[in-house]
């Protein structure tokens, strides 16, 4: 896996959209393999600086740096984390309200690899943004839901954890506070729908994961039926940088309304796949072209996936798109959880259709009809049509199922598995057509024609 992080602070070039220099926040010392134990994170990081920062205030000031920040949730919808802190309950110390803080560290969207490179090179940046998190909402347990298959990863994370409790940062007595906090991390079985927050929290409970009606949302009625909040673990580790540096130097950078750097994954047919730390904002050509250094083929893009399987496709006439949240819905798309994924013109986009509603029915949870029998729907449709046993009106009952699915279900899983289909049959429904006419792939067939020459 390739990770820039060497420079820093790091400066890129944008051709033709002027340059930017800027820190490296989240991956700092990423691929020095001691960058994860904590006289690396002291000595070379300023590492539990922002903590001391933070106890020293009062934790609604806190919060209000957080919300001064900007940030917004890197899990994949892009809400304000400082708005999402300030709906735990007001109340005092004095009247004991047991709360949580749980961090989303399940990371199970295809095409998404970013948290895991925190949890392995940057875990303390991640524990800090927790304890300071726990003191801002005045939370006395926090727990970190972590993906399964990373069973590696929690090991060193538990590593971690324990080397901050001997340093006084968990613990009893936190710093000479008079406030205790620790943290504990749970290893989830791996199910893409324990990455929804509701579901997550079913899953810690030891209950079926599946997501929850809302409301009551977490604030209200979260872990063991108390006020809680769930954050991912890019946003979490975003908060001792804001603490550091000051909300507003934050939220300084990236693009208005989407401050920060984010961890930009990229995968597929590029010439340098990997993790690149870019601020916010930046446009998706400078991440394709010049850092992935564009196809490895040299054939032309055909399909950029820009946020998680979850997210609708684009084309390359979208690559001067900023990568943040609003620009990208604005194209009909998101950001969602950063991770790029770029296909060139040999790939058929109905065997990618078909590869995705796979992917979405056998995650659906089951709870709700129209994600359940709708994924199946979409499976089975698409299948016969990649098979070469479509029929013409296939493709309009395709386009008729999704808007039966999208917003209709208790969580977004029918919406991420509606969208990336519905926009893959607008922009390529002539290779649906050219499969249901003569049972073969434009695609592949041109792609095979280009090959011969
Ligand atoms: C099906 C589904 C899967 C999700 N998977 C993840 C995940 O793996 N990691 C994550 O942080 N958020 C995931 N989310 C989003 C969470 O529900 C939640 O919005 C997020 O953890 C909130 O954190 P943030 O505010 O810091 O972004 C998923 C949502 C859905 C609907």
């Amino acid at each position: 896996m390739r990770i820039r992080t060497k420079r820093d602070p790091q400066s890129y070039t944008f051709p033709g959209y002027g340059t930017e220099a800027f820190p490296s926040l989240l991956l700092r010392g990423a691929g020095d393999l001691d960058n994860w134990k904590i006289q690396a994170y002291e000595g070379r990081h300023e590492g539990y600086q922002a903590l001391r920062k933070a106890l020293a205030s009062a934790p609604a000031e806190v919060t209000e740096e957080v919300k001064r920040s900007g940030l917004r949730g890197r899990g994949g919808a892009g809400f304000p984390t400082g708005l999402k802190w300030t709906f735990m309950p007001k109340d005092t110390e004095e009247k004991k309200v047991t709360r949580y803080v749980v961090c989303n560290a399940d990371e199970g969207e295809p095409g998404t690899f970013k948290d895991r490179a925190i949890l392995e090179y940057n875990p303390h940046q991640l524990i800090e943004g927790m304890i300071i998190a726990g003191w801002a909402m005045q939370c006395r347990m926090g727990f970190i839901y972590v993906r399964g298959e990373f069973k590696w990863l929690v090991d060193k994370l538990d590593a971690a954890i324990q080397e901050a409790r001997e340093q006084g940062y968990l613990g009893k007595n936190i710093l000479g506070s008079g406030w205790d906090f620790d943290l504990l991390t749970y290893r989830g079985a791996g199910a893409y729908i324990c990455g929804e927050e509701t579901a997550l929290l079913n899953s810690l409970e030891g209950r079926r994961g599946e997501p929850r009606v809302k409301p009551p949302f977490p604030a209200q009625v979260g872990a063991y039926g108390q006020p809680t909040t769930v954050n991912n673990v890019e946003t979490f580790a975003c908060v001792p940088p804001i603490l550091r540096m000051g909300g507003a130097a934050f939220a300084g950078i990236g693009s208005p309304n989407n401050s920060g750097t984010r961890i930009f994954g990229i995968s597929g047919h590029v010439k340098r796949p990997g993790l690149y730390e870019l601020p916010m904002g930046t446009p998706l050509r400078f991440l394709v072209e010049e850092l992935a250094g564009g196809t490895s083929s040299g054939r032309p893009i055909k399909a950029i996936c820009p946020g998680g399987s979850s997210a609708p496709f684009l084309t390359a006439e979208d690559l001067d798109t900023p990568m943040d949240f609003d620009a990208m819905k604005a194209k009909g798309t998101m950001a969602g959880s950063g991770g790029v994924v770029v296909m060139d013109d040999s790939v058929c986009m109905v065997q990618v259709a078909l590869r995705l509603a796979h992917f979405y029915a056998h995650e659906s949870c089951g709870q709700c009809t129209p994600c359940r029998e709708g994924c199946n729907w979409m499976e089975m449709i698409l299948h016969r049509i990649e098979h070469g046993q479509g029929r013409m009106e296939d493709l309009d009952l395709l386009a008729s199922l999704t808007p039966r699915i999208n917003l209709r279900t208790l969580c977004p899983l029918g919406d991420a598995a509606a969208g990336p289909i519905e926009s893959i049959l607008k922009k390529w429904r002539p290779e649906f057509e050219h499969h249901v006419k003569t049972g073969h792939c434009l695609a592949q067939e041109s792609h095979l024609l280009v090959g011969a020459h």
